[in-house]
């Protein structure tokens, strides 16, 4: 980079003025969006040389400049917080030589000797958010986010379902009136991808890493859905405090966790900058076994007597520094670009790479998330790109060395059919995802569906858990749900006998073989519902079974709106709570025909019980008061009557002013005369049969 002295006013100008467009763009992406652009350690490099220019050339360091600002101002939608005390940020320190300069500024500053220590307590920089905790009289009233450090986001409600998870003391005692806890909002590695992996099956937005998780979480303008997101806290600080609580950090660490915070219990207190850097350098090592993602070390002067000297700069306290641990980052080549199914059938790209070393660990591949953010890097094969290891996350592309592509490159075609059966693959209306439709029949999301197959509110086999099933799919013995079903045939004609199965016995395989027998016999909604196609959840199959009725109207209406018949897809559309997006997987699903083959064939093997016809809001009959009089043909009495009582219609015994309608066949007599008398509407048994539908 060049010296800040080789700049002249003009070109400094220029590129003070580039950088401060850039990091304004990169902090709202990453505070505001959630999105980050760049990497810690590019946008920490940008920042530095912005210092340097702005050293340079004071006349450039406007109150405007992102060297004075933290973070973000607050977004719409929540309430705002002042701050009473501004929630500052830190100086950073990228080496050991950083750390012993800023010992000396201390020392300097509170004019002490060489062999007076400064105690300084170093405790894990913790990758999260930073937010207040406000108790007035003992009780949590108001939780807030930094915001720009003197204005925050509102999140009381937010931050009130990780009291109710008990990860916050709702009241405190022994604490003073007013007192503000600060701390670090974060969310655990392995929550983290555990709330990747829900929001994966349900086709939801997919976090780049914990602490966008955990940022995403927070900022929600719906507290329920918060509640869901597993977020912890470690607290850190005070704001605002009514009296004093300790007389030093480490006795305030302590204070704080007596009263139900939890406190990182890596936090020590060391006597000298040698064993600062020494627990430094311990830390960095157990960085990846740690439970959650931590970008340094903080060091903070143990004193408060001497905290309230130091006192601060714009926007940072001389009394503490972030000692920043390397970028876990590296620069290599894409050499091919894989498309991976997962077990719901979402298609991720997946970067191989020729590998390269991360911070100690040799990486091979990197997630590149999804088909929009492969577009929106633009990444290639053959390109060089950089990428990045946090935590136990999975590697990721981060950027493409623009320079560095060769002439003959070419975008990357996001594949259309899947990879692995090569089934069609449907983007989701309103997410990044593009999933395949094989369903059942794709091999890379077979177990899955066969565990939801023969799941409590689908099948329901007893003692086919999760993993029978797979030993069962592993052995070869069923890859589609029907071949369950032949299983028994199978194992008495086979070479392969299932009893001869490490654990299974001819106890545990008889039981099996009557459990599935039966199931032989099941209701058409329970049946819709275990094929697991997307949105068609137990509701939704209980709707299309009493809307269809038996197993042959539904499976020729579905293969109609596969083939794009508008009757019958607007017939689909008009079952309650069945839109457009839940057609067209259900649509997507038959069109494809591996998909049809496993119904059919699994509907070949059971006896599929009717649904019963629905209450039809919107049959002619539907709320009418019916009289049934003289003979009918078609049908018995009671046949009638529960028709049309299915229909919706109130079947009566007498004639009436009352009656809408009066069903007469052969031989009706004074019902018959009544209803003339009173002109109601008659009709014959083919016509009423004609009115509600044959
Ligand atoms: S102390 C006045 N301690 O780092 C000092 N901050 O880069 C207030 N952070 O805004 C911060 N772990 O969000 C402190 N153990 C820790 C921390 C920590 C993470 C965050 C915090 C702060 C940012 C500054």
């Amino acid at each position: 980079m060049m010296d800040t002295s080789a700049l002249t006013p003009f070109e400094a100008r220029i590129e003070h003025a580039q950088l401060c467009e850039r990091i304004a763009r990169w902090d709202r992406a990453y505070h505001a969006e959630d999105a980050p652009e760049v990497d810690d350690a590019t946008y920490d490099a940008a920042k530095r040389r912005l210092k340097a220019i702005e050293a340079a050339f004071p006349e450039l360091a406007t109150a405007a400049s992102p060297t004075r600002a933290v973070g973000a101002a607050p977004a719409d939608g929540f309430g705002k917080v002042r701050h009473a005390v501004p929630m500052l940020s830190l100086e950073n320190a990228f080496d050991d030589q950083d750390v012993r300069d800023f010992d000396g500024r201390v020392r300097r500053f509170l004019g002490l000797g060489p062999d007076q220590p400064v105690a300084l307590v170093a405790e894990p920089k913790i990758d999260g958010l930073s937010i207040s905790l406000r108790y007035e009289n003992g009780r949590f009233v108001q939780g807030a986010t930094r915001g720009d450090g003197s204005e925050g986001e509102d999140v009381t409600a937010n931050l009130t379902t990780l009291v109710a998870r008990g990860r916050l003391p709702a009241t405190i005692t022994g604490a003073p009136a007013v007192l503000e806890v600060r701390g670090e909002v974060y969310m655990a590695k392995a929550d983290f991808l555990d709330l990747n992996r829900r929001q994966e099956a349900a086709g939801d937005k997919i976090f780049a890493n914990p602490r966008n998780a955990a940022a995403g979480s927070l900022r929600q303008l719906d507290s329920g859905v918060t509640a869901t997101r597993p977020l912890s806290l470690f607290a850190y600080a005070l704001g605002e405090v009514s009296e004093p609580v300790a007389d030093s950090h480490s006795a305030l660490l302590q204070r704080l966790r007596d009263w139900g915070f939890d406190v990182n219990p890596q936090a020590r207190r060391c006597e000298t900058v040698d064993d600062t850097l020494a627990v430094y350098h311990e830390i960095g090592e157990r960085r990846a076994a740690l439970p959650y993602d931590i970008d340094g070390v903080v060091y903070k002067v143990d004193r408060f007597d001497w905290q309230a000297r130091l006192g601060m700069r714009e926007n940072s306290p001389r009394w503490a520094i972030a000692h920043k641990f390397p970028a876990e980052q590296a620069t290599t080549v894409v050499e091919r670009i894989e498309i991976q199914v997962g077990r719901t059938g979402a298609l991720t790209p997946v970067a191989h790479l020729v590998p390269v070393n991360v911070g100690g660990v040799m990486v091979s591949r990197a997630t590149l998330h999804n088909e929009d953010e492969i577009a929106r890097k633009d990444v290639r094969e053959k390109d060089t790109v950089i990428v990045q290891r946090a935590g136990d996350v999975i590697p990721q592309v981060v950027a493409v060395v623009a320079g560095k592509r060769p002439e003959e490159s070419v975008p990357f075609a996001f594949p259309e059919l899947c990879p692995v059966c090569g089934s069609h693959t449907l983007r989701e209306a309103d997410g990044a995802i593009r999933r395949c439709a094989g369903g059942l029949s794709c091999s890379a999301q077979v177990k899955e569906r066969l565990r939801h197959f023969v799941s409590r509110d689908a099948f329901d086999i007893e003692g086919l858990g999760e993993e029978n099933v797979e030993t069962l799919l592993e052995g070869g013995w069923i890859a589609t749900p029907a071949d369950l079903f032949r299983l028994e045939q199978r194992n008495s004609a086979g070479l392969q006998r299932l009893q001869n199965l490490k654990g299974w016995g001819e106890k545990k395989v008889a039981k099996l073989f009557a459990a599935i027998a039966a199931r032989r016999t099941i209701a058409l909604e329970r049946f819709v519902f275990a094929l697991g196609i997307r949105q068609v959840g137990e509701a939704t199959a209980k709707r299309l079974a009493r809307h269809y009725v038996t197993f042959a109207h539904w499976r020729e209406a579905m293969a109609r709106v596969a083939a794009g018949d508008p009757e019958a897809q607007a017939e689909l559309t008009s079952i309650e709570d069945i839109g457009p997006s839940v057609a067209a997987d259900l649509s997507a699903f038959f069109a494809e025909e591996h998909n049809a083959e496993v119904v059919d064939d699994l509907a070949a093997q059971l006896t599929l019980q009717d649904a019963q016809a629905p209450v039809s809001g919107t049959s002619a009959v539907a709320g009418k008061a019916v009289v049934f009089t003289g003979e009918l043909t078609a049908m018995t009495r009671a046949e009638a009557k529960a028709r049309a009582e299915s229909l919706g219609a109130k079947v009566v015994g007498s004639v009436s002013k009352k009656t809408d309608y009066v069903v007469a066949g052969p031989g009706a007599g004074s019902k018959l005369a009544e209803a003339e008398k009173l002109g109601l509407t008659i009709l014959t048994e083919a016509e009423w049969l004609a009115l509600i539908g044959g």
